[in-house]
């Protein structure tokens, strides 16, 4: 699904039209004529990459492309300033509406750091001595030492009945003779083409003896795990959808497309037991070609007895996702009982049990959705969760898949989090500069809106698939509305 080609394609021709209207209102920088001593040089804009663009853009890194060297940022210069000038890289998705977060400053141009780099693309680029950068400030500050952790051997991901999406659980052994916290989390996925989620859940008691048990069932190879892990206290039932996890085991970390911040807040960290395995949960989507996979993480431990951290836990806020057909459109996956059957059919009974769950804690029925809606373009939901513990609130995300465009995280109507331009690609979790507490009866309020359009529709092989009646599932093809705290019990 990466898409860079088009979107460059189309970003230029705006950044073209962007350019001449500044030309035309005489407020660029480019109509002031420049001598060619005064452009400046790759010394003069190579801290900036060092600063924003190198922990990515560095050879083996996630970009395309490497920024800690001179010609190589040379020869991609009006990418550079297409992407800057348009506010595209470096990417940063929460709105001006969110509050600050921790790292910002790293992945936000500052209006001078972007004219000097439009003025050193429009003076030719020019190299100088072109010493090669070091990435700045994002090395690991997280106290404790590092395990690399990987499955025994590497997964052909196979689709379920009639579906592009495989839900994989393998088991990781930490081997810890002492309770310890993961002070970072780094998660490696080795085929990003086709990963969509990776979750790591910490199994500690008889979750750790059935996650055994079910690896080795499995020869050592891990297990299907749609919904969840699959352990003794991982089944969705009307009651654990309300609970912190929706029935699932203490999360550790997980990863999505676009995820960049790994070390926890300092002082903080994720509590995992002494004996306890770890379930990796690989979701693969198959809308591109299967290969073999091996993911891995890297996790940071600190003893639990000699580190005093606050300890975080992960809750889960789902709204429900009821998205009908366009109007005018008639077929049988416009209904929404056969979606029921074919999530039943793809990713089992429990699964398939979520959406009515959903409308149950969220205290909604189908009425609030009306099934013939003038416009699909603009549907809304939301869910208002209780607090039921005094909370300080550490962490914020969002999760959407395709179809969704806007999504807002609200603590009593503030704003922890909103992502006015929601996208796949660029998903990651955001811990706010100043925690946030939230006292019992407060209200978390999840919303996300989605366009169910015919052309919003994934695209799987070249070909739009067709609008149909859209749930919470598990797929990359269905949807989700899903905010995600990370915060500590007071
Ligand atoms: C968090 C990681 C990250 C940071 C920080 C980042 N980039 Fe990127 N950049 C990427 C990724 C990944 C892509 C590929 C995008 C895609 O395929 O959707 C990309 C694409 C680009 C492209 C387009 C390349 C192409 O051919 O499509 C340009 C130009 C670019 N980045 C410049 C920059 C500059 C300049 C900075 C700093 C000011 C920066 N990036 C910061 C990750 C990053």
């Amino acid at each position: 699904m990466r898409r860079s080609k088009p979107v460059l394609a189309f970003v230029a021709v705006a950044a073209v039209a962007t350019a001449v209207a500044a030309i035309a209102t005489g407020s660029s920088d480019s109509t002031r004529p420049l001598s060619r001593s005064a452009a400046p040089t790759w010394a003069d804009v190579a801290p900036v990459f060092a600063e924003k663009c190198a922990g990515c853009h560095t050879p083996g890194g996630i970009a395309p492309f490497s920024l800690r060297n001179a010609r190589s940022a040379a020869a991609h210069a009006d990418g550079i300033l297409v992407m800057t000038e348009l506010g595209r890289m470096p990417p940063w998705m929460p709105g001006r509406d969110s509050p600050a977060y921790l790292g910002q400053s790293r992945r936000i141009l500052a209006p001078a750091e972007k004219a000097l780099i439009a003025r050193w693309v429009r003076g030719g680029a020019r190299i100088g001595a072109g010493r090669p950068v070091k990435p700045v400030g994002s090395s690991s500050n997280a106290p404790g030492t590092t395990m690399t952790l990987a499955p025994t051997s590497t997964y052909l991901p196979k689709a379920a009945v009639g579906g592009l999406d495989d839900y994989h659980c393998f088991l990781l052994e930490p081997h810890l003779t002492q309770d310890a916290y993961v002070t970072s989390a780094v998660i490696k996925p080795q085929q990003p083409t086709i990963v969509h989620h990776v979750i790591l859940f910490e199994a500690a008691g008889e979750n750790a003896v059935d996650a055994r048990r079910l690896n080795d069932a499995a020869g050592g190879k891990g297990w299907t795990c749609f919904g969840g892990p699959g352990l003794s206290e991982t089944h969705p039932t009307s009651d654990s959808a309300a609970n912190d996890r929706l029935g699932a085991p203490p999360w550790i970390s997980a990863w999505v497309p676009g995820h960049a911040t790994n070390d926890l807040p300092s002082g903080t960290g994720v509590l995992v037991h002494a004996g306890a395995a770890i379930v990796m949960q690989v979701h693969y989507n198959l809308i591109h070609r299967a290969k073999r996979d091996r993911s891995l993480a890297v996790l940071r431990f600190a003893p639990a007895a000699e580190t005093h951290l606050t300890p975080l836990n992960t809750i889960l806020i789902p709204a429900p996702v009821e998205l009908p057909c366009p109007r005018g459109v008639h077929s049988a996956l416009c209904s929404r009982d056969v979606a029921v059957q074919q999530e039943i059919k793809k990713y089992g009974y429990n699964a398939a049990l979520i959406p009515a769950g959903l409308l149950y804690i969220c205290g909604k029925s189908l009425s609030d959705y009306p099934s013939s809606p003038a416009s699909v373009k603009s549907l809304t939901t939301s869910c208002d969760r209780r607090v039921t513990r005094p909370l300080r609130i550490y962490g914020v995300a969002g999760h959407m898949h395709i179809r969704g465009y806007d999504i807002r995280v609200e603590l009593n109507g503030r704003t922890l989090l909103h992502i006015p331009r929601w996208n796949f690609h660029w998903q990651d979790a955001y811990y706010l500069a100043q925690p946030v507490d939230a006292n019992v009866g407060d209200t978390i309020r999840v919303s996300c809106k989605f366009d169910n359009s015919a052309i919003k529709q994934p695209l799987v092989n070249g070909k739009l698939l067709k609008p149909r009646y859209v749930l919470w599932g598990e797929g990359t093809t269905d949807e989700m509305c899903l905010g995600l705290l990370q915060a500590a019990d007071r």
